[in-house]
């Protein structure tokens, strides 16, 4: 990497941020194609996040990924919003162009490609569980809505939280429940869906459960886990050890990476070369 003054910079706003992944996989992008391209982590503070990004369109950066806190804050700072991050309720991509803010969700169709990748599942005609209902929950529950799924189901710890999944939901075709995340209504419904999605932040830590037994599982079910660090959660183990195929959210992490650089850079991204790069940054992996 030659960084001269004729460098290109993109990168994310976070905070907390020192865990990111994302410049570990865009800057071995950019290093592939021979571009002349950074991408930095800044610590944004949730206040300071409409004078950053101005800040960051004046001193002629391109694009930028938001993480927590600022993907649901950033709806309203941003001078034209997707109309579908505007429904998934959060904007994770932000890309400056003569002075104008853009705001997309990269996350949705990061979704849909992995358990595309993963388990060559396609969404549509398809019942999903997600389990979740913040921001993550949200995203995941109406993407799949708005790519056609027959049903979307979501189960979370505090029911008023889904109303505004309902809400955007009912406005698509897509048949929809809400239920308690317990063992025990997951036990009703798990029979008749072909997808399950952990959207929680359960699983992040080593001991975390989500108290979902492997009798609930079986071998025709799909359960996708968005978290990727650690590897394997329990739900993903638990799940596997009864017969159901599973993925964990590295796939997810990839493909929202590569459609923001490819909003920003309008070329295609390389993906293996960024797939290796997650991998040596998360897991430790040779790249
Ligand atoms: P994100 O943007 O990553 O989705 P979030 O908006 O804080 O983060 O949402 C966290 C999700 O994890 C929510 O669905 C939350 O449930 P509540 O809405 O009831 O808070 C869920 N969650 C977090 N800790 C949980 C726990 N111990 N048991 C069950 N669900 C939990």
């Amino acid at each position: 990497m030659h960084i001269n003054g004729s460098t290109t910079i993109v990168g994310v706003f976070g905070a907390p941020i020192t865990h990111t992944a994302s410049p570990a996989m865009h800057n071995a992008a950019f290093g592939a194609l021979d571009m002349n391209w950074v991408y930095l982590a800044f610590h944004v503070e949730a206040a300071n996040l409409r004078t950053a990004l101005r800040g960051a369109s004046h001193m002629g950066l391109v694009g930028i990924n938001l993480t927590i806190p600022h993907k649901i804050l950033a709806l309203d700072g941003i001078d034209e919003i997707e109309p579908e991050a505007r429904k998934l309720g959060a904007v994770n991509t932000v890309s400056m162009e003569k002075g104008k803010l853009r705001g997309y969700n990269t996350d949705g169709y990061g979704f849909i490609k992995a358990v595309k990748e993963d388990f060559n599942l396609s969404i549509k005609g398809k019942r999903v569980l997600v389990l979740g209902a913040g921001g993550a929950g949200h995203g995941i529950a109406v993407k799949c809505a708005l790519d056609g799924a027959a049903k979307v189901i979501v189960a979370n710890r505090t029911l008023a939280r889904i109303e505004p999944i309902a809400r955007e939901i009912s406005g698509t075709k897509t048949e929809f429940l809400a239920l308690k995340l317990a063992a025990e209504d997951i036990r009703k419904v798990i029979h008749e869906v072909d997808l399950v999605v952990n959207a929680t932040s359960v699983g992040l830590e080593e001991q975390d459960s989500l108290g979902l037994g492997a009798d609930l599982f079986s071998p025709r079910l799909h359960v996708y886990d968005t978290i990727y660090r650690p590897a394997e959660t329990e739900l993903l183990r638990v799940a596997e050890s009864a017969g159901a195929k599973v993925a964990n959210g590295l796939s997810m992490l990839l493909h929202q990476g590569a459609k923001s650089f490819e909003i920003w850079t309008k070329r295609k991204a390389p993906l293996a070369v960024m797939r290796r790069a997650l991998r040596a940054a998360i897991y430790g992996e040779k790249p």
